[in-house]
């Protein structure tokens, strides 16, 4: 596995990659990794990528002035070692100035898809990450690129802008990585502590509870989003930011009866002790 910390370095592994006829397989991440990026990385590489390429870089541009950017959780040596484990080629882990070595003045941003849920909460948030990853690809070049269902909001408005901005990148979701618990796995689980991290599996009960009434018949989103908001409400640890039932391909919120043989997404977010934890599950209406 080669670790560059420069832009001109990796691409250069990567167009060679190009040069002898493989495909790359892009994994954007920001580090402080854990079974969820490793399962990004071992989809890219049993889809016959025949190089995975991780980036690890915590972007200042995704980050308000309020939030955990100087605290975020950071370990390159074991995010290299789980790497490595997970069969990646080619890290690219470059500081700060490499990525923006001057104030940048270009940005990316994607309507609608980024208005509500996320955006409503942290209004700059999704440009930082188009801009980002706009970086990415175009530093990457072209190639398959993963990202997790965990950050449905997020997989929308990259696989948008990518459509949008004619990237020749293949975007690719792939399922959440849950602990046994059920709890999606997430860089900002480290800031539960005990009690917290009991309370936090509210989230994924409260999913399950929205899927059950949709099975057990009820067509009424108002009411589906009220099955969320009650259950994600009987955890005192927890506050609910947001609970929603949504058309999982334009993120527009259900306003009919649900349909028999409808796909819908229902998210939530909530904040648990420190951090806000998110998590959704698309469901089939029987
Ligand atoms: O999901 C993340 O870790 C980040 O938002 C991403 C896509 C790597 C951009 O910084």
């Amino acid at each position: 596995m080669q670790v560059v910390e420069t832009i001109a370095g990796f691409r250069h592994l990567l167009d060679g990659t190009r040069h002898d006829g493989g495909r790359v397989g892009l994994v954007p991440t920001m580090g402080y990794l854990h079974d969820g990026h490793a399962s990004l990385m071992r989809r890219s590489v049993a889809d016959g990528d025949a190089v995975t390429a991780v980036t690890i870089f915590v972007n200042p541009l995704q980050f308000a002035a309020n939030e955990d950017l100087a605290s975020y959780p950071r370990d390159l040596d074991r995010d290299l070692a789980l790497c490595e484990a997970a069969g990646v080629g080619v890290v690219l882990a470059p500081p700060v100035e490499e990525m923006y070595p001057e104030p940048i003045l270009t940005t990316v941003s994607v309507a609608e898809v980024s208005a509500r849920m996320e955006g409503a909460t942290r209004p700059t948030h999704f440009a930082g990450v188009a801009t980002v990853v706009s970086k990415l690809f175009n530093i990457a070049g072209p190639c398959r690129a993963y990202f997790g269902e965990k950050d449905f909001q997020q997989l929308a408005v990259v696989t948008k802008m990518a459509r949008d901005l004619n990237f020749p990148v293949e975007v690719v979701g792939c399922p959440i990585v849950r602990e046994p618990d059920g709890l999606a796995m997430s860089s900002r689980n480290v800031y539960l502590d005990e009690h917290e991290r009991r309370a936090a599996t509210v989230l994924w009960a409260a999913l399950q509870r929205g899927a059950a009434v949709i099975e057990a018949g009820e067509r009424s989103p108002a009411a589906i989003v009220d099955a969320l908001v009650a259950t994600v409400g009987s955890e005192p640890r927890a506050t609910l930011d947001y609970a929603e039932l949504v058309d999982p391909a334009t993120l527009a919120p259900c306003a009919e009866p649900l349909a028999s043989g409808q796909e819908v997404r229902l998210l939530v977010a909530a904040q648990v002790g420190r951090p806000r934890l998110l998590d959704n599950l698309g469901v089939t209406v029987p």
